[in-house]
């Protein structure tokens, strides 16, 4: 398993794959999705709720060959997989959770602060604990050889940083806010503005990652990666609040974005190996 950000999940499908990959609408899309939203309605009703994504879910096109078909195979970690680097202080700089200074000049686009505190199920903090995250930048343009799409790569933006949470599990970050990018799913698809998170935990078999949005985006109903989380208030929860007490005057706009990793109002978090 990588700690390398940009190896996995740095986006959801490269922009360069054929044009075959890329057949059905974005009304036979939202047909798909609200079938199946439908369909989860009427389980609610009968009292089965669901916090987690979907993995055998057909509108997120490139999961259908990759997601596990059988349950796991439950077994005791290796030795190895019991231990992990622990990252303290002096491991992760303070600059590095600032995407902003990361080169000589500053990057284009909207400053923003995006902070919270990650908290256990019974919302006691977590610290010590690395949080990584990679974005697009504010053109929608990862910096990966497989993002070929047509928008700008900044020269002063990778997009990539780290944190340690504090004593009170707080983390904070400052950054660009990332714009929507386009993907290969189906025709004129489009990703939501999000940046990835990754919880390193304290071995190897604890990573979890996941991705954090906008409030109020316009392509939330319209994206099977946010919709595969069949549930409203679930993913409600990846969702960052306008926090104006962190906007600061005449420099950035701050949002807020606190992570419940375990519990019923746990944030989702996306198997190893999804995008
Ligand atoms: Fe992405």
């Amino acid at each position: 398993m990588s700690a390398e950000p940009t190896t996995q999940g740095s986006q959801e499908e490269p922009a360069t794959l054929g044009p075959d990959a890329a057949q059905a609408t974005q009304q036979q899309m939202d047909a798909e999705i609200k079938r199946i939203h439908d369909e989860y309605e009427r389980l609610k009703g009968q009292g089965s709720v669901e916090t987690q994504p979907r993995l055998d879910y057909a509108p997120y096109r490139s999961s259908i060959l990759r997601h596990p078909t059988k349950d796991p195979f439950h077994t005791d970690p290796e030795t190895i997989e019991t231990f992990s680097p622990a990252f303290g202080h002096r491991d992760v700089g303070e600059l590095e959770s600032d995407l902003t200074i990361q080169a000589n000049g500053e990057p284009i686009g909207e400053r923003i602060r995006v902070h919270g505190k990650v908290v256990d199920g019974d919302g006691r903090p977590v610290a010590g604990q690395l949080v990584e995250i990679w974005q697009a930048n504010a053109a929608g343009r990862y910096i990966h050889k497989r993002d070929q799409h047509p928008a700008p790569i900044d020269p002063n933006f990778t997009g990539v940083g780290r944190a340690i949470t504090g004593p009170d599990g707080s983390y904070s970050f400052k950054t660009i806010r990332p714009a929507p990018y386009p993907w290969k799913n189906h025709y004129n698809a489009w990703r939501p503005a999000h940046i990835h998170f990754s919880l390193f935990g304290t071995d190897f078999t604890q990573r979890m990652i996941t991705q954090m949005y906008f409030p109020n985006d316009p392509l939330f109903a319209l994206d099977p990666i946010y919709q595969s989380i069949t549930d409203q208030k679930a993913r409600d929860r990846l969702v960052a609040a306008y926090d104006h007490d962190s906007s600061e005057h005449e420099y950035l706009l701050g949002y807020r974005w606190d992570i419940v990793l375990s519990g019923s109002n746990r944030t989702w978090m996306e198997d190893e190996g999804d995008e």
